[in-house]
């Protein structure tokens, strides 16, 4: 039951980005105003060369120097007209909009010596996919707040393919870098873009609040390895909303940290809003939470969305080691075409950061409800594995109807979990079949700001 709440409006307002609060039931609710910077600069005027060839990091990293000055000013814009751009990493500030006129093209160089080398997140203790520092991404936002990188469709490539051979040769001395990445930051857009090629993932907000990312569109390649769409990471308050993406490995994954460090860092992804996605996923899942969740995953709610010729569906990863919890998740309103399984739920899933985790800081998934659910082409409709001394609590199936393309026995299969389900099909198994009453546990959120309740 959704009831509609007046929301005092919470959020300090910035120049650039304003939350009309109305009544809400998450963060995509709010009526996102862009209003222009009083200030516009051109990367041309900074001696940036469009050709493709000229390599113009010192270009953007002097604008940008140059920009900070508006700060106190409304800010300003940084504006990137059609050509071909490309740069080494290069940091963004605080009150700025960097816009990419249609046509305009962001290349990543290819050369690894324009990318530092940096320390890795104190949440994960490490790079996520070798012991040791890590690439800084390609744009970065670190302490900023009211930051907005949007444009008329203009496009980020990251030019991967050469950071996917390497990690297939296994040849990288660090982790690989993202496109996007702010670090402890507030008030931050992403609007009107498309991103191309990541050499990992390709939108990583850690440590942020306010988040909104809008309508833009995702590609990178089916064979890119281990490439991600969008990752809130130990952030709150993001909306994700009319975005397409197609991805080697997961389109949207929320994360929180990993083992002993993410558990020491404590900071959760929570109130997190998705909605009118259509999501593909080639060797992962459209959605998925974890495996990194050791700060904690709540009050989600995803909405309208639609999944497609993908692996996995919705997925929910933890092991034991990661502590922290999933919970209070709402996924409503899915329509899933062609994937080999709807949905997962496993603790028995993800690696370690060294061998320094404890083994019984035991995860908890509880009060995760998927409703109003449509399949067609579904080869295992669910797999729900939690484990003996923390099983799987609350989870709540309603209104799900899979089309199974198999004759398998293992349609759905359920070990350590415990829920109900209403108007399923085909039958679950018979620990999710409780019945599903009013006074069952199933869980509903009413607004953004954790009031989530159990009704
Ligand atoms: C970019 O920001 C980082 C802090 O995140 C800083 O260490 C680095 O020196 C900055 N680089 C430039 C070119 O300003
Ligand atoms: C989405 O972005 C495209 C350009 O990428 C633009 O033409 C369109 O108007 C945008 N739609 C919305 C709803 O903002
Ligand atoms: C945006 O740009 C991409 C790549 O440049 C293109 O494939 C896509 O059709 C464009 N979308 C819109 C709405 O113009
Ligand atoms: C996206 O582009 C459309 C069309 O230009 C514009 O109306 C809208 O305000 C933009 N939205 C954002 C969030 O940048
Ligand atoms: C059914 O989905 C599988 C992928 O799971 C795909 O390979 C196959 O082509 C789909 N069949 C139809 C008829 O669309
Ligand atoms: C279900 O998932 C668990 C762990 O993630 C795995 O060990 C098991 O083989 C899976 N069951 C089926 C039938 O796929
Ligand atoms: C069941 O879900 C479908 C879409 O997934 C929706 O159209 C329908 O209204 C739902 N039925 C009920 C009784 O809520």
């Amino acid at each position: 039951m959704k009831m509609p709440v007046a929301l005092l409006l919470l959020l300090a307002l910035c120049n650039a980005i304003k939350v009309n609060g109305e009544e809400s039931d998450g963060q995509c609710d709010y009526n996102l105003i862009l209003e222009p910077r009083p200030h516009s600069v051109s990367i041309q005027e900074f001696g940036a060369v469009g050709d493709g060839k000229t390599l113009n990091t010192l270009a953007f990293q002097n604008a940008i120097f140059y920009l900070k000055s508006f700060a106190d000013k409304g800010g300003a814009q940084l504006y990137v007209p059609p050509g071909r751009w490309l740069t080494g990493s290069f940091n963004l500030t605080s009150h700025l909009t960097l816009f990419l006129e249609k046509g305009a093209i962001i290349l990543g160089s290819q050369d690894p010596s324009h990318w530092d080398v940096v320390e890795p997140l104190p949440s994960y203790g490490r790079g996520i996919e070798l012991p040791g520092g890590r690439y800084r991404s390609l744009i970065n936002g670190y302490m900023l707040r009211d930051v907005v990188i949007t444009g008329d469709n203009g496009t980020i490539d990251g030019q991967g393919s050469v950071w996917w051979d390497w990690f297939n040769s296994h040849t990288l001395k660090y982790s690989r870098p993202h496109l996007v990445e702010f670090i402890l930051s507030e008030h931050v857009v992403v609007s009107n873009l498309t991103f191309l090629n990541a050499p990992a993932y390709n939108i990583h907000p850690v440590y942020c609040s306010n988040v909104h990312i809008q309508n833009i569109s995702v590609y990178s390649p089916p064979e890119s390895p281990y490439t991600v769409g969008i990752v809130p990471d130990s952030s709150d308050n993001v909306c994700i909303e009319d975005c397409s993406i197609a991805m080697g490995h997961d389109a949207i994954a929320l994360k929180s940290g990993w083992d002993e460090y993410g558990i020491a860092y404590g900071r959760p992804t929570t109130a997190i809003h998705i909605r009118k996605v259509h999501l593909q996923s080639s060797s992962g899942s459209t959605i998925a939470f974890g495996s990194e969740m050791s700060g904690g995953i709540s009050n989600v709610l995803v909405e309208k969305v639609h999944l497609y010729n993908s692996l996995n569906g919705i997925e929910f990863r933890t092991t034991r080691g990661r502590g922290a919890y999933i919970k209070e998740i709402i996924i409503s309103d899915v329509d899933l075409q062609n994937i080999q399984r709807a949905f997962g739920a496993s603790s028995l899933c993800g690696t370690h950061p060294d061998d320094n985790f404890d083994p019984n800081a035991l995860p908890v998934l509880d009060q995760i409800t998927l409703q109003d659910i449509i399949g067609k082409n579904i080869t295992i409709a669910g797999n729900f594995t939690g484990i003996q001394e923390s099983p799987l609590t609350n989870i709540c199936l309603s209104n799900i109807s899979l089309s199974i393309n198999s004759a398998s026995s293992n349609i759905w299969s359920c070990s350590y979990v415990q829920g109900s389900s209403e108007s399923v099909s085909p039958e679950p198994c018979p620990d999710l079949e409780s019945p599903y009453t009013s006074s069952s546990t199933c869980f509903h959120i009413i607004n953004s700001y954790g009031r989530a309740s159990v009704l």
